[in-house]
């Protein structure tokens, strides 16, 4: 029986993750878990990118570990570990680097995005290398799928070029490396509540931590179809942030909602606190997984120095093969 194919999927340590990372990324984790052999990345030093302060980078590291575990990603399974602390990854983004040219880098459209939101004049090489490292993170593992939101399908394309690239020059009868796919889900991006990308930078976001309270506070403020100012006046569902929502917490009731929104019978103020209930509930196994988690601190250090172990042993095997097929040996 041909054994499973493997996933390698990553997220940089921006802090405490939102609801948009558990819809959008984690629950795909979790779900691929029993079908895929998983290793789950911390791209801490992807984080240098946009912000050279690390002092909070261990922090946050270890709050986003967390949230994966909450989330339900078995320990044992799927190893969990943090970049800078498998040398391999620098050393083969410094080899790969060789085989993309810095054009291609810079039609990167991530990229462009990014230059264009934060208003950068100047980008570091590191930034437009991004990609390159992304690449050593997938390969070096040589994930052959890749979960993803769609904004990094980009990148796993440069990553297949590169592998394509490495195999063709060093070892073309043999491949070395796969060409990764990217996989991505229905609610790869959930919408935040004003209806733009959910992001902490906008404050946008409901935290997998808020509480009850907090949540229903944040759900008050969503937008909902503009035309529709008081119960009574019909909506339009399709234009509704609101609506996604229940089509994604609250799937049973979306047609009736439907039907009553575009009627007029139901209220905006209503249909929030019906999906607010939904979030709640979605979230209230998860809160109870974070507090063990949180008030067993040793138990995820542990958990993480048994992932950078394992992460290690196959790194270091992949960078035998490439020594060899690049006779460096
Ligand atoms: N670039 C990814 C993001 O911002 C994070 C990431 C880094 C990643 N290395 C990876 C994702 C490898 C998948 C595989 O979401």
């Amino acid at each position: 029986m041909p054994g499973k194919k493997r996933i390698l999927s990553g997220m940089r340590p921006t802090g405490k993750l939102h609801l948009g990372h558990l819809v959008g990324a984690l629950e795909n984790w979790v779900n691929l878990q029993s079908e895929y052999e998983n290793y789950h990345l911390i791209a801490d030093y992807h984080a240098l990118t946009t912000n050279l302060d690390s002092s909070n980078i261990y922090a946050n590291s270890f709050d986003m570990l967390i949230d994966w575990l909450a989330a339900g990603i078995d320990p044992k399974s799927s190893p969990m570990f943090r970049q800078s602390q498998v040398k391999e990854h620098a050393e083969l983004q410094l080899i790969f680097s060789m085989l993309v040219t810095t054009a291609r880098l810079e039609r990167n459209p991530t990229l462009k995005e990014q230059v264009r939101d934060l208003e950068m004049e100047n980008i570091s090489i590191g930034h437009l290398g991004y990609p390159v490292l992304q690449a050593a993170d997938i390969l070096l593992y040589k994930g052959e799928v890749v979960p993803v939101g769609e904004d990094q399908l980009p990148h796993i394309e440069i990553t297949r070029e590169i592998a394509r690239k490495f195999n063709a020059q060093y070892s073309p009868s043999q491949p070395v490396f796969p060409e990764p796919e990217g996989k991505i889900t229905r609610f790869a991006r959930l919408p935040g509540l004003d209806g733009k990308r959910m992001s902490k930078s906008i404050g946008n976001t409901i935290l997998l931590s808020d509480s009850p309270d907090v949540v229903q506070k944040k759900m008050r403020t969503a937008v909902t179809d503009p035309q529709k100012v008081r119960k009574g006046d019909p909506g339009r569902p399709e234009i509704c942030l609101v609506y996604t929502y229940h089509q994604k917490f609250n799937p049973d009731e979306t047609q009736a909602i439907e039907q009553d929104c575009r009627s007029g019978k139901l209220g905006c103020v209503d249909c929030k606190m019906k999906v607010m209930q939904k979030v709640c509930d979605y979230l209230s196994p998860f809160r109870d997984r974070r507090q063990y988690y949180e008030s067993h601190s040793e138990e995820v250090k542990d958990i993480l120095r048994d992932g950078e172990i394992r992460a290690k042993e196959i790194a270091h095997n992949t960078m035998t093969e490439v020594h060899e097929a690049m006779k460096l040996g």
